[in-house]
């Protein structure tokens, strides 16, 4: 089954969610990028305000003209549309992989409503100790950071670009992003509230309850699925 055909229905379903907002929050990453493509094509959305979660969507949006809004010019928000890394059946949400989660979170906390895209791959039942959990960590705290994780267990690792730049990926805040691996079976919210906590964190890539929708894109349709949003509801 092709995961791009799946995104593609799931991200023109996301789009009627849109049409009736002002303010619209705009998440990062691939998908994100397909759903600006798709938006060119609504006459409708060109009269609204868009506020974007990094500047690789603010560049996409401007590119596309879209009408980008500084973020200090508003203090709401309609709606807001992003994707995730991986979703669990509770809808929790693992997010960061494009390094702008510290936005995301920001951005989909104060949103009154939050639709999430995904393909049907994303989907999983829980998150294991093969996934990894993006955190944003002020440059000056990293050592300790990790030092401290890793008397407790946890194996953090540096992210870095690859190509283009060396050393770690520094995020939109000016943050450093540290992947910490999660245990298996581990309590989530206690886990998010311990990494939170620590001095220098800015913000990590857990979303939980924050989702009051998810699309789950297949070849064949769109599954809508709705979350209990705990946060900010
Ligand atoms: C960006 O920081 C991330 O939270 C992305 O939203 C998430 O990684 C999904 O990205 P793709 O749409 O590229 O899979």
């Amino acid at each position: 089954m092709s995961t791009e055909l799946a995104r593609e229905r799931a991200v023109r379903e996301a789009i009627k969610y849109l049409e009736g907002a002002e303010v619209i929050g705009v998440g990062t990453g691939s998908t994100v990028e397909k759903l600006i493509n798709l938006m060119r094509e609504s006459k409708e959305l060109h009269n609204k305000c868009f506020l974007a979660s990094s500047i690789d969507t603010a560049l996409k949006l401007k590119r596309a003209n879209f009408k980008v809004l500084n973020i200090l010019s508003t203090d709401h928000i309609d709606v807001y549309v992003d994707s995730a890394d991986k979703v669990d059946l509770n809808l929790n949400m693992i997010k960061g992989g494009g390094a702008a989660l510290t936005m995301e979170k920001l951005l989909a906390y104060y949103s009154k409503l939050n639709i999430f895209i995904i393909d049907y791959s994303k989907l999983v039942k829980s998150f294991s100790s093969n996934d990894y959990v993006p955190v944003d960590v002020l440059p000056c705290a990293v050592n300790m950071f990790i030092r401290h994780l890793s008397t407790l267990g946890y194996e953090c690792v540096i992210r870095t670009s690859g190509k283009g730049k060396y050393g770690p990926v520094v995020s939109d805040v000016g943050g450093v992003i540290v992947d910490v691996r999660l245990h298996e079976g581990l309590d989530l919210v206690k886990f998010n509230n311990m990494i939170r906590s620590q001095p220098g964190v800015i913000e990590t890539g857990l979303f939980i309850g924050l989702s009051d929708i998810v699309l789950v894109g297949y070849e064949d349709g769109v599954e809508v699925l709705r979350g209990v949003r705990t946060s900010n509801s």
